[in-house]
């Protein structure tokens, strides 16, 4: 039987950041995906193709469904980015601007 509420190994060196501005705790050394599935946060972005909630799957880079926008930059993998003190997330809706 599945846990009904996220476990991680606890570290007690908390940092808070913002998802969609509200406040999350996250631990030193995880990443921020982590941190949003610890918090029972699961949505991350809509699909590009079909509108649909996308979330974590791989956890290590591979799959791209967990591109966020972290302190205003669109597509930035959540699984891959280590949670900082004061980070600003947010969902991605559709296709990120692409600045050349
Ligand atoms: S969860 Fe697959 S790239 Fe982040």
């Amino acid at each position: 039987m599945a846990p009904s509420t996220p476990r991680r190994i606890e570290t007690g060196r908390l940092v808070t950041f913002t998802f969609e501005g509200q406040p999350v705790e996250g631990q030193v050394g995880e990443s921020v995906a982590a941190a949003l599935t610890a918090a029972g946060i699961r949505n991350l972005r809509d699909s590009v193709v079909s509108g649909a909630p996308r979330g974590i799957y791989c956890m290590m880079g591979a799959c791209f469904d967990c591109l966020v926008q972290i302190d205003g930059i669109p597509n930035r993998l959540a699984c891959m980015t280590e949670v900082r003190e004061g980070l600003e997330v947010r969902r991605q809706a559709g296709a990120a601007e692409v600045t050349l």
